[in-house]
């Protein structure tokens, strides 16, 4: 078996789809996996001209490849029945190829109620906090126990770790970034699981079944909730969120902007290992000619062309990890 996996090195909304949907079409996998997370996650598709944002049901359905939620994500299921419903009407048939893990926990209307009414980081207000709460308290509710769910529930350990095949191929596509996981992130500024190469493992996967680790980034930096982020007397910034587009999938807000941070950069590929890294939106800085980052020391470093600048992040990141393959590119094209 073969895991390769996307996984965000940043605040989440790096650009994970593009890199997803790109692999999706190139490799063949067998199943597309989500590990983390639910409809706190966005995820913005352009199908026969339509615009459609999914938030828990993994991208694989896209390409017709059976897709799972996977142990370790948490399910709404009005809203999961929603987005089925929304794929159809944009034409994507994807009922017969999307499951869930018996053993999710369930996102309840009390669970969204309780958020609401007391959101102090910023949430998505998905009840995504609140249902791993449950979970961990044990006294959540799982998949297997919701009767509506049962044409889409499966054992996950039947249904991929137990398969002795050894050409089975699997694409885990990471939600959120690295910046936003429970333990690694600015704590409480974060969200409820584990979004790291870990958060995968948890799953049940033989560690040697992975093979490519993708890390994506932006070559700035977005984040949408409560915590100082941006120096909002920096112009700049702004432009780079005007012409980022930078407003949340999930709920519309305005992200939050800063320059790409060393720091940041430096514990995520030190944590998820990565084989590849991505950074998109090179074509934002380019049309701004901006190529500012915050270096190792925390220092706002004028790099001044997109030459140096692109020079300066690979070698940082391959003195880091030597052998990762760095590729920039630009805005995802309409996927
Ligand atoms: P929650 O995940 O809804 O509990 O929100 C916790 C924090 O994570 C907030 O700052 C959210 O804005 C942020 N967050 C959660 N999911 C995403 C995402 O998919 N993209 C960007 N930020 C997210």
């Amino acid at each position: 078996m073969y895991v390769d996996v996307v996984l965000g090195l940043q605040y989440g909304d790096e650009g994970k789809g593009k890199v997803t949907h790109y692999l999706a079409k190139k490799e063949k996998y067998d199943y597309v996996i989500r590990f983390n997370g639910g409809g706190n996650a966005g995820h913005t598709i352009y199908h026969n001209g339509k615009k459609v944002i999914t938030h828990h049901i993994p991208s694989g359905v896209l390409h017709g490849i059976p897709s799972v939620i996977g142990p370790g994500c948490v399910v709404n299921p009005w809203a999961f029945f929603a987005e089925l419903s929304e794929l159809e009407e944009a034409g994507i048939e994807c009922r017969h190829l999307i499951k869930i893990a018996d053993n999710c926990h369930i996102v309840t209307n009390d669970h969204v109620a309780s958020e609401v009414a007391e959101s102090k980081v910023g949430t998505t207000r998905t009840g995504n906090g609140p249902a791993y709460s449950s979970k961990y308290a044990r006294t959540g509710l799982r998949a297997r126990d919701v009767a509506g769910l049962a044409k889409y529930t499966v054992d996950f350990f039947e249904e991929i770790l137990d398969k002795d095949d050894p050409d089975l191929c699997i694409l885990a596509e990471g939600a959120q970034g690295f910046g936003l996981d429970i333990d690694f992130g600015d704590y409480p500024y974060v969200t409820s699981s584990h979004v790291t190469l870990g958060g995968l493992m948890l799953c049940g996967f033989d560690p040697e079944s992975i093979r490519d680790v993708y890390g994506v980034a932006k070559v700035y930096e977005t984040y949408v909730g409560t915590k100082e982020f941006q120096d909002y007397d920096n112009d700049t910034l702004a432009m780079i969120a005007s012409a980022g587009k930078e407003y949340g999938a999930t709920t519309g807000r305005l992200r939050k902007v800063n320059y790409l941070s060393h720091e940041l950069l430096y514990k995520s590929i030190k944590v998820n290992h990565p084989t590849h890294i991505v950074f998109n939106k090179l074509d934002i800085l380019r049309e701004l000619n901006e190529w500012k980052v915050i270096n190792a020391v925390g220092v706002i470093e004028d790099l001044q062309s997109e030459e140096r600048f692109c020079a300066e992040v690979e070698t940082f990141v391959k003195d880091i990890n030597p052998l990762v393959r760095v590729i920039f590119s630009d805005s995802p094209e309409h996927l």
